[in-house]
Formats: structure tokens, sequence, C-alpha cells
């Protein structure tokens, strides 16, 4: 019988703390059900094939195997690897993490190397860190762990938030943007105006810290008023656009809680806080605005292996 084994790892959506999650500061993201699917089976060829359409950087998966080998010993061949999903690399959802994630934990299977989450999110933050040099790892987080974390870079701090299912609508703005160009521009942002840009770091540390108690409480208005908050400190710190301003202006005027950019920002998704009520004119109002609304359910489970 041919040996195989199948992974799959959800994408993610930043709600607070972008950017400043970077520079040390917490930040809150939340796991989302459309999951990468990663396969591996026995293969003849003495290589590693790999079929990974869903990847847009074939490097994240060759520097997953090379630092699996590097902890195990395992020299990784004999098999095929593939990818499919149900989410495009187009959303901004983490992708890159997700397939990283996924990877290593097929590997981990398929070889008979155990891992603990632990493990596989710092081995998975290194594999990442070595193909694109700067982030704060909150996206593997997401990927390994699941649920909706308070994460501080590296996983200093890694605490799952017991919260109610958050009703949030997901408009992509038909931007595609680049997270790393968006982060390095951040930088220089900080060596361009260095005290603005620390009180707008400091400020939005605060924001995430105060929407703890909102978000435990299930104060879906104060929840609401904190993703507006933020995003104006995004908007100060350059890394909004018109179309997100746009999607947002439209889901605030169809009596969203609150409204703003999630990730990286230049583009890809943002997200409104809608009652139950709101959600059906929130949507239409995103979409009359040009934005493709993206239906996904947050809070969903981290990285496991599928039967
Ligand atoms: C991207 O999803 C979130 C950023 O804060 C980058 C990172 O944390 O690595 C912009």
């Amino acid at each position: 019988m041919t040996r195989s084994v199948s992974t799959s790892a959800p994408g993610k959506l930043l709600l607070y703390g972008e950017h400043a999650v970077v520079y040390g500061y917490p930040s809150i993201v939340t796991a989302v059900d459309a999951r990468l699917i990663v396969s591996i089976e026995e293969s003849q060829s003495t290589t590693v094939e790999i079929h990974a359409p869903q990847v847009k950087d074939s490097r994240f998966v060759d520097s997953a195997i090379a630092e699996f080998t590097k902890l195990t010993g395992v020299s990784v061949g004999r098999i095929r690897l593939t990818t499919s999903s149900a989410f495009s690399g187009k959303f901004g959802f983490g992708s890159s993490s997700a397939v990283t994630v996924g990877v290593l934990l097929a590997l981990s299977k398929y070889f008979s190397k155990p891992m603990t989450q632990r493990e596989l999110f710092d081995i998975a933050y290194r594999a990442v860190m070595d193909v694109q040099g700067v982030g704060s790892g909150v996206d593997i987080a997401a990927a390994v762990f699941g649920g909706t974390l308070f994460y501080r870079k590296g996983g200093v701090t890694l605490e799952q938030l017991k919260i109610a299912q958050l009703p949030i609508v997901v408009g992509y703005s038909g931007v595609k943007s680049n997270t790393v160009e968006l982060i390095n521009q951040v930088a220089m942002k900080q060596k361009a105006e260095p005290e603005k840009f620390d009180r707008l770091m400091k400020a939005i540390g605060k924001l995430v810290e105060q929407t703890l108690d909102p978000l435990l409480n299930n104060d879906l208005e104060r929840v609401g008023k904190f993703m507006d908050f933020n995003q104006e400190y995004l908007r100060d710190l350059g890394v909004s656009c018109e179309k997100l301003e746009n999607l947002i202006s439209a889901a605030k005027r169809a009596g969203a809680y609150g409204a703003k950019l999630s990730g990286a920002g230049g583009g890809d998704c943002m997200i409104a806080l809608v009652s139950h009520e709101k959600r059906k004119i929130v949507e239409e109002s995103i979409t009359a605005a040009g934005g493709e609304v993206v239906h996904i359910t947050p809070n969903a489970e981290g990285v496991k292996i599928e039967l």
C-alpha cells in the first residue's frame, strides 16, 4: 500500500495590532475556516516532487523541508507533495504560513517524528523567517494553534481567548498587497518620523490591551469602536489605501459596529463587525463599493491531520 498523509491548516485574519506586532506590541488574531491542504505520498522519484499551485512562492515549501531535515536528521526524498486549498493566496489570509505549517506537520507524521505544537510553531517560524527575513509570526501562530489568540512576536505571548463567535464580514479590495514590502515601508516610516512612529505603536499596543475586556464580554459596540480606533492609527501609519477606505466607509454607513483593514494593508481585505440584522446590508454595501465579500467563519481549528 502507498503510504500517504494529509494535513489542513487554517488561514487567518488580524483583528487588531497588525504592524505594531512586528515591533513587539500585542495583537489579536483569529484563524479562519478557509483551509490549505497538504498531502504527502510515497513516490518512486528519489527527490521531492512538489505540486503546489496554491503557493505563490515555493521557497516556503523548500524552507520547511530544510528546517525539518535540520531538526530531525531525516533526509527527505521519495515523496510527492501536493497542495490544494479552499482559499486563494490573493486574499492575504496567510497562505505562505499555512502551507509552511501544513508541510511540517505532514512531514512529522509521514516520517514518524512527532512534534509538540510549540515545536511546530518554532520550526515554522524559523522556516518563514529564512525566506522573508521579517515578520512577527502571527500568521504561523494562527495556523498552528487556531482559535483566537492574544499574541506577541515570536510567540513570547500565546494566549487562547475564550470568546463568542465574532460576527464579521470580510471584504476583499481587489488589490493584491505584498506583506514584506508593507513591513519595509513601515520600517522607513520609523526612520523618517521616529517620534510619531513611537507614539502610534504605543497607542496601538494600548488599544489591543484595552480590547480584551469588551472582547471577552462580547460587548460588540465597544469591540467595533476599537476597530475604528485601530483603523485611524493604521491610516496614520500610511498602510491604508483608497480602495480599503471606500469599503470601510461603506460598511460603516450601512451600520457596522466598526471596520478596519486586516493584515498588512495596502490592499487585501477589510473586516467589519456587524449585528445579525445588519449583516446583509453591510455585505451589499461592500459589494456596491466594489469589494468582494469573502465568506469565512472565524475561530477555526488549528492545523490537523486529515483522515
Ligand atoms: C500581516 O498579516 C501582519 C503584519 O503585522 C506582519 C507580521 O506580523 O508579520 C503586517
